[in-house]
C-alpha cells in the first residue's frame, strides 16, 4: 500500500493524533480570515476545533471552496493535528493544519446568527438551535445525568420496570389530565408510573421506571412542561426516613459524578460550582410545621426572597408553598433540603397519614438550592385497604379503575415508599438555567408544540 487514507477521527480524540494526518467530518460553525488564511471553526458533535486553511498548503480549488463555505455547511477536512494551547474550541488545545477540504453541502443562509436572538425566535428554530455549543453542553449533561441515575439504581438492587403511558385513571389529580380516545373509551396520558411501580415492588422488591410523563399544566412558569421525564423509584419495606436516605445518596452521587465527567460542559455554561460541590449527604430535614413558622417569621420581618423583588409572602398553615416560599426556604440551607409531613389536603390520595395526626401525611419534597424549587416529590404509601378506599372516595375519584390497585393492599400489603425526580428541573439546577425550556431537546410548553 502506498497511499494510506487518513483516519476519520472525532474532535474530542484529536490529542491522540498529534503530528498525524487525519480527517474530521462535521459542520462549519463559524469562519474568519482573509487573504491567504481562512480559519474554520468546525464542530462534529464531539467538540469544536479550528481548522486553519493556509493558501500555500492546499490546492487553489480547495482554497476557493474554503472561502465559499457558509455557516453550517457540512464538510470534511484533512490535515495535520497540531497542539496549540490558545486554539479556540472544546475540548481545545489542538487545531488542524489543513491539507485538503471537501464541502459536502454548502448551506443556505443560516437563520440563527451569532448575535442575540429573542426566545420566541430560538424556540421556533429549536431544530437548529440545538446545534449551538450551549445547547450541546446542556443536552450532553442531561444524557449523562440519565446515565448516572440509572447506574446508581442498577447498582443498588433496583429493577427497571417500564410502566404504561396510556392509562385508564388519574394518579396525580384530575386537573392536569391529557385525555385521549382509546378506541371509544376515554384514556389518559400517564401523569406518573407510580401506581404500576407499586404493583411491581411486590414482584421485585425495589423498582424504578423512567419515562415521559404528561401534565396539562394551564399556567406558564419556568419550571413546568407539559411533557417531562420522571425517574420514579419505589421500594418495599421502606419508610419515610429510609426514603430520604435513598434520595440523598442517589442525588449526591449524580452531582459528584457530573462535576467530574462534565467539567468541560459546566465550564462552557459558566456554571458556578460552589453550591454543587457541597451536595453530599446528609441533607437537612425540615418539618412542614417548622417551614411554615420559618416563612412567617421572615414575612413578619420583611425579609426579601433571594433573586426576587418581593419580600417573603406569609403563608397559612395548610396551604402549599409557592415558588417564593420554596426559594426562601432553600436559601436557608447550604445544600438541598427535605421538607416533610405536608398537609394531606395539598397532596395526592395515596399518601400515608401520620399516625395520630391525620391532617399531615408522610410525604417529602426535596427543594434544590438557588431557587430551583421542588425537584423530587414522594411519600410513604397508604398500605391499609380500607383507608385507601376512603381516600379515593374523598378525592372524588371513581373506585372501579383502582380495584387492581386495591388488590396490592389485599395480598401481602407492606409499608412501602417511593418518589419521583423531575429530570428537567434537575438538569436546570445542575446546569444553572433560568428556564426548563432548554433542558430537553424539544420542549412541550403551554404555547409551544412545534417543531
Ligand atoms: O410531585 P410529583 O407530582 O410526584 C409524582 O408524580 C409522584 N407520583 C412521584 C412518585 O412518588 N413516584 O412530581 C414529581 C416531580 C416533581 O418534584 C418535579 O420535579 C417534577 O416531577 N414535575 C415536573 N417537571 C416539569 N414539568 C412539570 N409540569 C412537572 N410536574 C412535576
Ligand atoms: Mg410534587
Amino acid at each position: 500500500m502506498t497511499d494510506s487514507v487518513p483516519p476519520i477521527v472525532s474532535i474530542e480524540n484529536l490529542k491522540a493524533y498529534e503530528g498525524e494526518l487525519v480527517t474530521v467530518q462535521g459542520w462549519l460553525y463559524a469562519k474568519t480570515g482573509k487573504g491567504r488564511l481562512q480559519f474554520l471553526q468546525v464542530r462534529d458533535g464531539s467538540g469544536l476545533c479550528q481548522a486553519v486553511v493556509f493558501k500555500k498548503n492546499v490546492s487553489p480549488e480547495d482554497f476557493q471552496a474554503a472561502k465559499e463555505l457558509t455557516r453550517e455547511s457540512s464538510l470534511r477536512v484533512t490535515g495535520v493535528v497540531k497542539a496549540d494551547e490558545r486554539a479556540p474550541g472544546f475540548p481545545g488545545g489542538y487545531e488542524i493544519d489543513v491539507r485538503s477540504l471537501e464541502p459536502i453541502q454548502v448551506a443556505e443562509p443560516y437563520p440563527i446568527a451569532p448575535k442575540e436572538h429573542g426566545v420566541e425566535f430560538l424556540m421556533k428554530h429549536r431544530h437548529l438551535w440545538i446545534r449551538a455549543p450551549r445547547q450541546w453542553a446542556i443536552l450532553r449533561i442531561r444524557a449523562n445525568i440519565t446515565r448516572a441515575l440509572r447506574y446508581w439504581l442498577d447498582e443498588h438492587g433496583f429493577v427497571n420496570v417500564d410502566t404504561p403511558i396510556l392509562t385508564p385513571a388519574a394518579a396525580e389529580g384530575t386537573t392536569t389530565l391529557f385525555e385521549i380516545d382509546y378506541h371509544g373509551e376515554p384514556a389518559y396520558l400517564a401523569q406518573t408510573g407510580q401506581l404500576y411501580n407499586e404493583a411491581a415492588i411486590f414482584a421485585f422488591g425495589r423498582v424504578y421506571c423512567f419515562g415521559p410523563t404528561f401534565r396539562a399544566e394551564k399556567s406558564k412558569t419556568r419550571r413546568h412542561l407539559q411533557e417531562f421525564w420522571m425517574l420514579e423509584p419505589e421500594i418495599a419495606f421502606c419508610d419515610l426516613e429510609e426514603l430520604m436516605e435513598v434520595q440523598e445518596q442517589l442525588i449526591s452521587y449524580v452531582i459528584q459524578r457530573i462535576l467530574v465527567e462534565n467539567a468541560l460542559e459546566l465550564r462552557l455554561l459558566e456554571r458556578d460550582l460552589t453550591h454543587l460541590e457541597r451536595v453530599r449527604p446528609p441533607f437537612p430535614r425540615l418539618h412542614y410545621d417548622d417551614a411554615v413558622a420559618m416563612i412567617n417569621r421572615a414575612a413578619e420581618a420583611g425579609e426579601k426572597v433571594p433573586g426576587y423583588d418581593e419580600t417573603v409572602p406569609p403563608i397559612q398553615w395548610g396551604d402549599d408553598f409557592g415558588s417564593p416560599h420554596e426559594t426562601y426556604l432553600a436559601a436557608q440551607f447550604d445544600r438541598p433540603v427535605f421538607v416533610h409531613h405536608y398537609p394531606s389536603q395539598v397532596k395526592a390520595f395515596y399518601m400515608e397519614p401520620e399516625p395520630g395526626r391525620p391532617e399531615v401525611c408522610r410525604s417529602v419534597d426535596l427543594l434544590a438550592p438557588e431557587g430551583y424549587g421542588e425537584i423530587t416529590g414522594g411519600s410513604e404509601r397508604m398500605s391499609d385497604p380500607e383507608k385507601l378506599v376512603a381516600a379515593i372516595q374523598k378525592h372524588g375519584l371513581p373506585l372501579e379503575p383502582y380495584q387492581w390497585y386495591l388488590d396490592l393492599r389485599r395480598y401481602g400489603s407492606v409499608v412501602h415508599s417511593g418518589f419521583g425526580l423531575g429530570l428537567e428541573r434537575t438538569v436546570a439546577w445542575i446546569c444553572g438555567l433560568e428556564h426548563v425550556r432548554e433542558t430537553i431537546a424539544f420542549p412541550r410548553m403551554l404555547h409551544y408544540m412545534r417543531p
